[in-house]
């Protein structure tokens, strides 16, 4: 083992030695490398005459560019824009994303959490998650319904097994009971269990309420207390896009991050669908747990090992779409900005509920609970839902996406208000149609 790695592991170790049970081989093997990076920042301070160090070039004291690529990126110097990004992400960027956790999350005033470390989007995240935190044969529990590309990271490429649960119970309701009896079942089996949580959730739109999320707490910690390490990973990426009273408001990250010495929350979000940036990619890894004495040792420790990852894989997020999203979350309209996006989503989603609640449509279909986030979810009682899908597309022009057999999933996010009671609509007459 790099002797970097093993001073990292005895960091973390002294800190809360649960957490070397938890990190994969790969994990434990991580860390940042001094070698070519730490002698380009040496002489990034003292090289004052000439520096010859950086995998870039420069001429006349700047960065090398190329006029037509410049007159594309206008308001960033090449400094920031063409240039590489820290593989742990521009230092302001990374500061200013930990602020508004903090004022996104009032609660977790007080706790201690890492820096977050810059990804190329959520999905860079859960993979750099993965590399860092699990080895094959591990289990990731989930419910059901989910994100598609989980299984291509974590099954597919990682080896590791998905262990469901159903989403909903019978009458409708979120399974925290199911949850239960999974996380349970699989914590007998295994020295560690890791939970995926995504709240709004992908692809049916639920976010728990205050006391689901309290229950799953309790019952997370509890497995923790008996012995299991728990991780658990907070998939965040709607986070804020909450749309009714009683839905929880915070990520649950903040409640699970240092209730228990055997549990590690992973808190995984970014700009990309909260700040409607999607192509540019950028996302963040942030760290909680209970440490003893001093956390920033340990978190720096994590950091360095989350950041090797990277370094080891992308090498380094976007610097210029990392510096658009500093410079747009420092502009005195940033916030109105995001409000009034705010609005807008949750009219949709308000438009979709009242559209549904039109008894003419109970016949062809049951509505998912939904209450945040860009997607909902019906379930169809008597066609099959890929079937409809390709019906609706080839014959109304109408592209929905078809989950299994019976769920199919709306991206109100992209629909405009005024064309949802079209939409449900086709989408009845399209099951009229194939009934
Ligand atoms: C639940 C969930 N997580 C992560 C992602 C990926 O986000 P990103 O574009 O930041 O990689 C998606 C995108 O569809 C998603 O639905």
């Amino acid at each position: 083992m790099n002797p970097i790695a093993e001073q990292l592991n005895e960091t973390i170790s002294r800190g809360n030695p649960s957490l070397m049970e938890m990190l994969s081989d790969v994990g434990k093997n991580l860390f940042f490398p001094k070698g070519i990076l730490s002698q380009s920042a040496e002489a990034r301070e003292k090289a004052t005459r000439l520096n010859a160090t950086i995998g870039i070039a420069k001429q006349e004291g700047g960065a090398m560019v190329l006029p037509s690529v410049m007159s594309c990126v206008s308001g960033l110097a090449p400094e920031e824009s063409v240039t590489y990004a820290p593989s742990f992400g521009i230092p302001e960027l990374r500061r200013k994303w930990q602020e508004s956790l903090y004022e996104k999350n009032p609660s977790l005033a007080g706790k201690a959490v890492s820096l977050p470390v810059a990804t190329n989007g959520i999905t860079h995240a859960i993979s750099t998650f993965a590399d860092i935190w699990t080895d094959p044969d591990d289990v990731v529990i989930m419910p059901d319904m989910m994100w598609g590309n989980y299984s291509m990271i974590f099954n597919v490429r990682k080896k590791v097994r998905l262990s469901h649960y159903p989403m909903f119970t019978a009458n409708g309701a979120y399974n925290v009971e199911g949850l239960a009896a999974c996380l349970e079942k699989e914590a007998k089996n295994n020295q560690k269990v890791i939970l995926l949580l995504n709240f709004p959730h992908n692809p049916t739109g639920y976010t728990v309420t205050e006391t689901e999320a309290d229950r799953i707490v309790k019952i997370v910690t509890d497995v923790a207390e008996n012995g299991t390490n728990v991780i658990v990973v907070c998939d965040d990426a709607y986070f804020g896009l909450f749309y009714e009273e009683g839905v929880l408001g915070e990520s649950i990250f903040t409640r699970l991050c240092e209730s228990h010495p055997r549990l590690l929350a992973v808190k995984l979000d970014g700009a990309t669908k909260e700040n409607y940036v999607w192509g540019l990619r950028v996302g963040f890894l942030t760290y909680g747990t209970v440490v003893q004495g001093d956390a920033a040792p340990v978190y720096d420790a994590l950091e360095r090992k989350t950041a090797g990852c990277v370094r080891g894989n992308i090498s380094n997020a976007s610097h210029l779409s990392q510096s658009i999203v500093l410079r747009s979350m420092k502009d005195e309209n940033y916030q109105a900005e995001k409000n009034e996006k705010y609005e807008v989503l949750k009219s949709r989603a308000q438009t979709v509920k009242s559209v549904l609640s039109d008894p003419k449509y109970a016949s062809a279909w049951d509505v998912y609970p939904f209450n945040s986030g860009y997607f909902m979810c019906i379930r169809l009682k008597s066609v099959n839902a890929e079937k409809l899908r390709v019906h609706l597309l080839d014959n109304y022009g109408v592209g929905l996406i078809s989950l299994g057999e019976h769920d199919l999933r709306v991206a109100f996010s992209c629909i405009e208000e005024s064309e949802i009671r079209t939409l449900f609509d086709i989408v009845y007459q399209g099951v009229q149609d194939l009934s």
